[in-house]
């Protein structure tokens, strides 16, 4: 539904170690899926070969590495992301407007003229609440994300970021801060029917599409489906309903 705007796209998180399994799964899944997300796992086991596995099969490939580091490193990062063909590259935020800006800078530098890949800050991450964000930012008051993931998700905005990845939850918070243009990939999504797993502020995809998310990123519902195809599509059919 999405607000009548852009149509809310399915990422398949290729939570694999193996890449033969990344790939068994990809050919299961066939035409159901275009969009995948390569994350630490399987990139620490197959490298850029798996994204180039992807490329190969006609996929998108979400490469969701995270990187902070300084500027000068992550720029080269991200160039070598857009060298290996990756469709959309995240830093976070917390990595501040320099590092976020270099970032941009090197995808733009390395991509052919239009086609640089989406850009994508984390705000702060789904497993992190109220009290954990409260520590690592040594307040002495509550800090919520409700606050800080606007607040980095402007900074982001300004330093030329394409998006954020953030909770559901957080979609109205940030379309306010940043825009309707901003474009938001939100992982922790589980079907009505489906397990919650570790998963906590969870929301179906129909909710997440229908509050104006661009993307939604899903795994185990998918992976573990007895039949991914169907799974996947769906969760693409009750996303347009
Ligand atoms: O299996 P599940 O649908 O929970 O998988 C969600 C995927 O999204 C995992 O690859 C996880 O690492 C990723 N992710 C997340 N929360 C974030 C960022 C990424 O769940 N904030």
């Amino acid at each position: 539904m999405n607000c009548g705007k852009r149509e809310t796209e399915l990422i398949v998180a290729l939570d694999f170690v193996k890449l033969q399994d990344a790939l068994d799964f990809v050919e299961t899944a066939g035409d159901s899926v275009t969009w995948y997300k390569i994350g630490s796992q399987l990139f620490c086991s197959a490298g850029p070969a798996a994204v180039a596995a992807l490329k190969a099969r006609g996929k998108k490939v979400f490469l969701d590495l995270k990187f902070y580091d300084i500027p000068n490193t992550v720029a080269s990062a991200v160039a070598e992301a857009v060298k290996m063909g990756a469709d959309m590259v995240n830093v976070h935020a917390s990595g501040g407007r320099e590092m976020m800006m270099a970032a941009v800078k090197a995808a733009a530098d390395n991509s052919p003229a239009g086609k640089r890949p989406l850009l994508i800050a984390v705000t702060v991450l789904t497993s992190m609440d109220a009290a954990t964000l409260t520590e690592v930012t040594n307040r002495k008051d509550a800090y919520t994300p409700s606050v800080h993931v606007p607040y980095l998700a402007k900074l982001a905005k300004e330093s030329g970021m394409d998006g954020v990845v953030a909770s559901a939850h957080e979609i109205d918070l940030i379309r306010s801060a940043c825009g309707g243009d901003f474009v938001l990939v939100i992982p922790g999504i589980r079907p009505a029917d489906s397990s919650v797993d570790d998963q906590k502020r969870i929301m179906t995809p129909r909710e997440a599409a229908a509050k104006g998310a661009d993307f939604i990123v899903v795994g185990r519902p998918v992976l573990k489906a007895r039949n991914p195809a169907e799974a996947a599509r769906a969760i693409k059919a009750e996303m347009v309903s």
